[in-house]
């Protein structure tokens, strides 16, 4: 597969694999967009992409920047965003990679070689010459963000909402970058609110900026390289890089470029990036309510204010977003990406695990699947606390451990087997941990109790000493001559 280098290449792609819908008629930035694009990706496998090529800005007149949303809002154009078939490609990638013991002999040393140049090509590179996203540069009185056709998604939301980002900062002590994905809200021409979570690094480098008493430099892009974008949303450990990652999950390089106004890199090829500081003697602002990735709408709490000091963008630059509410939606598919690329790191530390599965209805966090070889008593809960303990999943809130054999991504076959499997006052545990930001239930904010299921089979030093029964399963005699019989039975295909 060709390298995805820009926004526009992803689009012409997701239009030459027939799934590119163009919507010429105008339609408000203003909800309008959202209702769409939420019955869209509602739709059987996550429904077409969308360019909106009129947007309606909330002064009447049409916006000149088109609207992308549910760009990877699918099975196969998240793959095909990260330059594989399936997902679990780059799972298989990340296992090769780590599994680096030298083999025997010089044949063998040699076929290392090809492995170790792939990793020369992870960092990233600075471009030459004028960049694409600088081709305009709005700086003073020039810099309006109300040009820019930036969504309100929900009625009760507290303004537009800036959703899919590349947030860039750096790490002031030891130089390391960050680029996550937070929404910004729009709080007027020249200023923004900055939704980096407490448990985000993002909000880690803005504690360190307000410790020394310094300005934090920021920088806010909006349509990059799909690899970019999704590495903005995965949860990598604070010290990597997420252009590393992005280069890594691309095999080139990202191409960056030095930002207008402040010491940050930005993708050379990104079509939009907001350029500012957020300076930490400033009082925080009122951000939200939204109508979040729950269904439900998040309640106004206080985040940094961003002072915009540059614009810059592509000649004919495209406005990427997404909006989140009832799952399933467009994140669902980012959130699949991660859970797939990240199996094997997973695996590293608990090596027992077969697989997991976090569905769209638990959204991130709520409900995640195991399964595991279980060899020993007490395995399924020594799973769960390794869970628990490993970043961004210790902020679940439901987890259910399964054997092995069971196929934890069918989520009805999960369920099956772990209600099958429990006897609930047994099998069920609670701890206490941090809780997602977004989690309106726990009893205090970001503070809450845990649950883990075993629904693996028990052993006997678990206090188990019935008989366990056999699933039941027809003998494979019967199901050969089933299989014979099928056509004459005019049932369809069958299976
Ligand atoms: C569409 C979308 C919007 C998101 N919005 C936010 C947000 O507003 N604030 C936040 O802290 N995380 C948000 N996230 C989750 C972060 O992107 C994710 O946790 C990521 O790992 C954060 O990067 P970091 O670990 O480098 O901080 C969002 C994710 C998606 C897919």
């Amino acid at each position: 597969m060709t390298v995805i280098d820009s926004l526009p290449e992803f689009i012409a792609a997701i239009d030459k694999m027939g799934e590119l819908h163009r919507i010429s008629t105008p339609v408000k930035v203003e909800l309008e967009m959202c209702e769409i694009a939420d019955r869209v990706m509602k739709m059987p496998g996550g429904g077409p992409a969308l360019l909106f090529e009129k947007p309606v800005l909330r002064d009447g007149s049409i916006s000149k920047f088109p609207v992308a949303i549910n760009l990877f809002g699918s099975m196969t154009r998240m793959a095909m965003s990260l330059g594989v078939e399936k997902l679990d490609d780059h799972g298989d990638r990340i296992t090769k990679l780590l599994d680096m013991k030298v083999p025997e002999g010089f044949l063998g040393k040699l076929q290392l070689l090809p492995r170790l140049m792939e990793v020369a090509k992870f960092p990233p590179r600075m471009a030459s010459g004028t960049p694409a996203c600088q081709e305009v540069v709005w700086t003073g009185d020039e810099i309006d963000l109300d040009k820019l056709p930036v969504l309100t998604t929900w009625p009760e939301d507290g303004g537009p909402f800036m959703t899919m980002t590349a947030v860039v900062s750096k790490d002031p002590a030891r130089g390391i970058r960050n680029v996550g994905m937070y929404r910004v809200q729009v709080l007027g021409k020249r200023e923004v609110a900055m939704h980096w979570q407490r448990h985000k690094s993002g909000a880690a480098h803005f504690a360190e900026m307000a410790a020394r008493g310094e300005r934090m430099p920021v920088c806010i892009v909006i349509g990059a390289d799909p690899a970019s974008m999704f590495s903005a949303s995965a949860p990598l450990p604070p010290n990597i890089d997420e252009f590393i990652f992005a280069g890594f999950l691309r095999k080139a390089p990202v191409k960056l470029t030095k930002a207008v106004t402040c010491d940050l890199e930005v993708p050379a090829d990104a079509e939009i990036v907001i350029e500012g500081y957020i300076d930490p003697a400033e009082a925080l602002v009122v951000e939200g309510p939204f109508g979040d990735h729950t269904g439900y709408y998040s309640e106004a709490d206080l985040y940094p204010k961003m002072h915009v000091t540059a614009v810059t963008m592509r000649k004919n630059a495209v406005y990427s977003a997404t909006i989140v509410g009832r799952p399933p939606m467009e994140d669902f598919y980012l959130g699949h990406a991660t859970e797939r690329i990240f199996l094997p790191l997973l695996k590293l530390t608990t090596p027992e695990i077969v697989d997991y599965h976090m569905p769209a209805e638990g959204g991130f966090h709520n409900l995640v699947f195991v399964s595991i070889k279980k060899t020993y008593p007490g395995q399924a809960y020594k799973v769960m606390n390794a869970l628990w303990g490993a970043g961004l999943m210790s902020l679940a809130k439901v987890l259910v451990v399964v054997d092995d054999w069971v196929n934890v991504r069918n989520v009805q076959e999960a369920w099956w087997v772990a209600l099958n499997n429990i006897d609930p006052e047994r099998d069920t545990r609670f701890t206490m941990g941090p809780m997602d930001v977004l989690d309106h239930a726990s009893r205090a904010f970001t503070y809450g109790s845990k649950m883990g299921l075993d629904a693996t089979r028990k052993f006997p030093e678990e206090g188990f000493t019935r008989d366990w029964p056999k699933v039941i399963e027809m003998d494979a005699k019967t199901k050969a001559r089933v299989d014979e019989l099928w056509p004459q039975l005019g049932l369809g295909a069958g299976k």
